[in-house]
């Protein structure tokens, strides 16, 4: 990830370079390169990288280049810095990566203008990348950024849904909303770099299907760390999902197992009142005991295997297709 990480940077940097300069130090500030005062911010974090790792992996899984993948790279992580910027603010979490997220840092109004500068910024690079295949690769992200819209969409749309009974969220309902925000991004930055890498389009759509898969297995984590990480290494408060109803697969999962943790959650989270902190940590406790956390696991690992088995679906370079393997499993080992 760290030598992805030094092929993409110089492009990235530039592209951030040619934002205003206002969106581009709000920019700067979300990569965690500075802090609110514009200078380098020794406790800033980039964030893993993996989308940009997937996008240079994936055009050398083809058998090209991974500097071709530069303009697909720098895309994806600016559109994933743009998500990032505007799910805090609708998800209300004062806290990214440990500091204050950009809106609480500049503004909501400010936060929502960097966050379509970036936007904008990754769409411009995609179309103005060298090569014949520019083109294709902004339908390739056209298609990801509506995807990613319906996820945002159906993940707020189900903080509103009932727990259990009639309009329960099922897990079919779930898994539609994680591969939209999710998987669709993670897709198209492996799918990017098969295009650029001028992949034929069976290839293209092999690696997408991996990378779906594999965000399926990243929310899946993302969820159990939203419960039982630590935040001082998610950088996220924890409890935040469950104390605003988000539909996770964990607390899900507790549910649709039936016995006596799960009726006691059933009955905590159905409850009028709100779930304050404690209740939140009780609700954590009840979807552990449900068998929520090991059933969630479960889905990272099938989801995983499912992203394997589509990576070897496409004719790949046998180095990145090592390398690809280490990245997913480094997906489901994280702790932040
Ligand atoms: C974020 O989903 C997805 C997008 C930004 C599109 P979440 O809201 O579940 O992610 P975190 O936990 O805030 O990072
Ligand atoms: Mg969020
Ligand atoms: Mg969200």
């Amino acid at each position: 990830m760290e030598r992805c990480r030094a092929l993409v940077r110089p492009a990235l940097v530039d592209a951030v370079g040619r934002l205003h300069p206002w969106t581009g130090e709000m920019a700067a500030y979300a990569l965690g390169w500075t802090d609110t005062t514009g200078r380098p911010d020794p406790v800033g974090s980039e964030g893993k990288g993996l989308r940009q790792a997937l996008a240079v992996l994936g055009a050398e899984s083809v058998g090209a280049d991974g500097a071709d993948a530069v303009p697909g790279a720098v895309a994806v992580e600016l559109v994933h810095t743009f998500s990032l910027l505007h799910d805090d603010i609708m998800d209300a979490d004062a806290l990214r990566r440990q500091r204050p997220a950009v809106w609480k840092a500049y503004g909501t109004g400010p936060a929502v203008l960097a966050g379509d500068a970036l936007l904008a910024q990754a769409v411009g690079t995609l179309a103005e990348a060298p090569g014949p295949h520019a083109a294709a690769a902004v339908r390739c992200l056209s298609g990801t950024l509506n995807a990613l819209v319906s996820g945002q969409a159906e993940d707020l749309r189900f903080e509103d849904r009932p727990w259990c009974g009639p309009g329960a969220v099922g897990p079919e309902e779930y898994r539609s909303m994680a591969e939209h925000k999710t998987g669709a991004l993670l897709g198209c930055a492996l799918a990017l770099g098969g295009v650029l890498g001028g992949a034929p389009g069976a290839t293209v759509s092999a690696l997408e299907r991996a990378g779906r898969h594999l965000g399926l297995a990243f929310q899946a984590v993302d969820d159990i760390l939203g419960v039982w990480g630590d935040p001082a290494v998610t950088g996220k408060p924890v409890h935040a999902d469950l104390r605003r109803g988000k539909k996770t697969f964990p607390v899900l999962a507790a549910l649709a197992g039936g016995g006596g943790a799960a009726r006691e959650l059933e009955a905590l989270l159905g409850s009028a009142l709100p779930i304050d902190g404690d209740a939140a940590a009780l609700a954590a406790m009840l979807v552990e005991e449900a068998g929520g956390r090991t059933a969630t696991r479960g889905e990272a690992l099938r989801q995983l295997d499912s992203a394997r088995l589509a990576l070897r679906e496409a004719p790949s370079a046998r180095t990145a297709v090592r390398d690809l393997d280490a990245l997913f499993t480094h997906v489901l080992d994280r702790t932040w």
